[in-house]
């Protein structure tokens, strides 16, 4: 049987799942809990990774290894870059990329890893369809787009118009292009859901504080009715 593996970075991004959850079982590997179980009668992995992009990297590394995650999901918050996008609007990632990495003194593009074959990771397209329909059927505001990240709370109008200008994002968070690219090195399908929580700009900190309950719960709906068509 298939396992899922659903991942947020903070308590208020997996709560959700966690009381959704049918017989689960918490185990703590590096310093990370994982609850196995399952939701709807699914077989599922939990976990928050905490914040960043290393732990993102190491909680889907141990997802894939260590409970045999075939397919992750992430569900949480984001800062709004797409021009369109109101707080309480959905994300879906069409890739992900790490807006932080910059050898630009090298001469690469920012956002470049050098010297690999790619440094923008897709989400899986079957996963992407499925989130828009979802999105579509509970007639949620989504846009399908590139998710940046890196590890760096965005909060200024300057830092907005330069990832949106330089590298395209849609919404920027810090940790769905680390997860993003163990997935791709290990060819494990994924999808990034994130709910916009602030807009990323000068009142991203006190946005960030009075909708991360709410988005989260978006972000979350939009989850859950992903799995229950899986
Ligand atoms: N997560 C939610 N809002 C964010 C922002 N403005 N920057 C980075 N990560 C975020």
């Amino acid at each position: 049987e298939t396992v899922i593996g659903i991942m947020g970075a903070m308590d208020e991004e997996i709560k959700l799942l966690l009381e959704n959850m049918e017989h689960s079982e918490a185990v703590a590997k590096a310093g990370i809990t994982y609850y196995k179980g399952t939701i709807g009668g699914k077989s599922v992995v939990v976990s928050k990774s905490g914040v960043g992009k290393v732990n993102a990297a190491v909680t889907t590394q141990i997802m894939i290894d260590a409970f045999g995650a075939a397919k992750i999901l992430f569900t949480g918050v984001a800062g709004a870059l797409h021009p369109d996008l109101e707080v309480g609007d959905i994300v879906i990632s069409s890739e992900c990329l790490q807006h932080d990495m910059d050898v630009t003194a090298l001469g690469f593009p920012r956002g470049v890893i050098p010297y690999q074959e790619t440094s923008e990771f897709p989400a899986d397209p079957e996963l992407v369809l499925l989130a828009e329909k979802v999105c579509r059927e509970l007639d949620v505001r989504y846009v399908t787009g590139r998710v940046l990240s890196g590890d760096q709370f965005i909060a200024s109008h300057e830092t907005v118009t330069m990832l949106r200008e330089q590298l395209g994002g849609a919404c920027a968070e810090m940790e769905g292009a680390a997860l993003a690219q163990v997935c791709y090195m290990n060819g494990i399908p994924f999808v990034v859901i994130r709910a916009m929580s602030d807009k990323a700009d000068g009142s991203a900190n006190v946005s960030f504080s009075e909708f991360t309950v709410t988005a989260s719960r978006k972000s979350h709906e939009i989850l859950s009715c992903i799995l229950d068509m899986l």
